[in-house]
């Protein structure tokens, strides 16, 4: 069975593709040929070891696939051999097999791609708790996605509008805003400019929630450009994390929320992940969201990949293709 090992935290090079020694499910658990593992900021952080995402070493990365059940423990009542399933949230899964908790795994529906699935758990999961549990959108809200080419951004873009708001989408290039428009952005915009738009899109009264998954770079424009009592939601920190900071300013930036999300809480019950995927799955089988998976990479070249995640080179999703 080949995966990628991480023997010792560090830059891509020590992403090494191993030979490892065949798996077998435990009770509750699932033995999947994985089709596709998703390639997320989480895995870089921990492959770098980066406080408080590191792992004891040598581990597997990769929390995110989709793939075939090829033996079930005890315990796995609903599930067979054969069935396409996919996940978020388990760990190993840069691999040619991987062991997930029954729980974890949710059943791939006729008419969707399994690679399809595969690219929308994670990142899918996220917008949809981002815009409907952390601050959910009602009709009419003035919104600003950042990153809105990215992974996230493109989903929680279409997610935002079916909610009915207007979106202001920052990009880094021409290119990544035609795709943020094509997901439905209404005004696009720089990280630099994105203040002065939602200003003028507002009448000077500002947005309802900025979803902010750039971080240090971005942080404290994003909270000038809220309207008293909005919301920032800090989900992530591409460009940097934020540094520490001081309570008092959100009084005087108009008594102000900010929350740290993070999807393992909004999937805490097995009801929870349920109705997320739910949606998530319908939606691209109605072609209602649209999923771009805008690279593919073997096993070997986990670090490229990795290496196109950093460096701002991609869009939408990342998967790796182990067989
Ligand atoms: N809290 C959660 O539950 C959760 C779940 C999933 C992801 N996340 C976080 O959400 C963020 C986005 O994740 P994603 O997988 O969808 O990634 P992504 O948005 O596809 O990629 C990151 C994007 O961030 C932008 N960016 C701005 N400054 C950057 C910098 N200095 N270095 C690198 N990128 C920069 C780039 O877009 P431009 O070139 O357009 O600027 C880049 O393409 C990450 O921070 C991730 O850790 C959090």
């Amino acid at each position: 069975m080949r995966a990628v090992v991480v023997n010792k935290t560090g830059g891509p090079d020590v992403l090494i593709v191993a030979e490892r020694e065949p798996l077998s499910p435990g009770p509750g658990q699932l033995l999947v040929d994985v089709a596709a593992a998703g390639v997320n900021f989480m895995d870089i952080y921990q492959r770098e070891g980066r406080p408080p995402y590191g792992r004891d070493v040598p581990f597997v990365p990769g929390s995110e696939g989709a793939g075939t059940v090829a033996a079930l423990g005890p315990g796995t009542e609903g599930f067979a051999v054969g069935d396409r399933v996919a996940w978020a949230g388990a760990p190993g899964c840069y691999a040619e097999q991987v062991v997930i908790p029954a729980p974890s795994a949710i059943s791939i529906p006729d008419g969707v791609e399994t690679r399809v699935a595969a690219a929308v758990m994670l990142q899918g999961i996220t917008a949809h708790y981002l815009c409907h549990s952390t601050y959910p959108v009602a009709n009419g809200d003035v919104v600003v996605v950042h990153a809105a080419a990215g992974g996230v951004g493109l989903l929680l873009t279409q997610m935002v509008k079916m909610r009915g708001g207007t979106v202001i989408a920052t990009t880094s290039t021409p290119a990544k805003a035609d795709l943020a428009r094509e997901a439905g952005a209404d005004h696009l915009t720089s990280y630099e400019e994105f203040g002065s738009v939602v200003e003028q899109v507002t009448g000077g009264s500002g947005a309802a929630v900025v979803y902010d998954g750039v971080g240090r770079a971005t942080f404290d424009a994003s909270l000038a450009a809220i309207r008293p009592r909005g919301m920032m939601v800090l989900y992530g920190g591409s460009s940097g994390p934020v540094p520490p900071f001081e309570l008092q300013r959100l009084a005087g930036a108009g008594s102000l929320f900010v929350t740290r999300p993070t999807m393992i809480h909004y999937i805490a019950t097995r009801d929870e992940l349920v109705w997320r995927t739910g949606d998530l799955l319908t939606w691209v089988k109605d072609g209602r969201l649209s999923v771009r998976i805008s690279g593919t990479y073997p096993l070997a070249d986990a670090a490229r990949a990795h290496d196109d995640l950093a460096a701002r080179r991609t869009t939408g999703k990342l998967l790796l293709l182990p067989r």
